[in-house]
């Protein structure tokens, strides 16, 4: 197996579950991406990618002709994707409350937002437990319901797997789904 493969073995589920969601003829923004196991998945769909992180030293080998890699600060005092715009977003294991609004801002129409992170309660298992890295009941949900966005999927659960963890997860649309979602991922 290559590091690329392991990367998409070990890409979120619901992220997976999702992926065909996002229509194929833009870009897709992994924000936060740490290793890039989503842009790896994403990628290997045929999808364009911009995938920023403050640091991305792990990245290198993902960097080609439809993946391009930015190292960005998400948490100075400026928005620095302003004026972007995405075919689709994807968020995990990631929060920082001061720009959430940005994200449905750069969708296009039928663009898709699959945001996934730990949640409020997760402090019993470990970390995070800073409140500042939880999503509050419903924080997702009403995120989508202020800016518009179509929900197609949102949970907030207790997870076993990879970890025991409190998370909580969306995909929500802006405007009309062009892609399509199987009814559960399935491998
Ligand atoms: C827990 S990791 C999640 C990585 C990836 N989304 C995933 O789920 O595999 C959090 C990521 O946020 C990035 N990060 C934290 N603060 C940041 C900042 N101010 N600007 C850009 N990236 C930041 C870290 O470098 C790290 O890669």
């Amino acid at each position: 197996m290559t590091a690329k493969h392991d990367a998409i073995a070990a890409a979120s589920p619901w992220v997976r579950r999702f992926a065909a969601a996002i229509p194929t003829d833009g870009v897709v923004l992994d924000l936060a991406c740490g290793s890039g196991r989503h842009t790896a998945l994403l990628a290997s769909l045929g999808h364009q990618l911009m995938a920023v992180d403050q640091d991305i030293s792990a990245l290198e080998l993902l960097q080609s002709a439809t993946v391009q890699i930015q190292k960005l600060d998400l948490e100075g005092s400026d928005w620095p994707l302003l004026g972007h715009q995405f075919s689709g977003i994807v968020v995990t294991n990631y929060l920082y409350r001061p720009f959430l609004e940005e994200l449905p801002k750069m969708l296009v129409e039928g663009g898709v937002l699959i945001y996934e992170t730990f949640a409020d309660g997760n402090a019993v298992f470990g970390k995070p437990s800073n409140p500042n890295f939880l999503l509050n009941p419903g924080e997702l949900l009403a995120l989508a319901q202020r800016s518009g966005l179509k929900v197609i999927a949102y949970e907030d659960i207790y997870l076993d797997q990879p970890k025991p963890a409190m998370v909580q997860r969306i995909c929500a649309v802006k405007g009309h789904l062009k892609g399509c979602v199987p009814l559960q991922f399935v491998g």
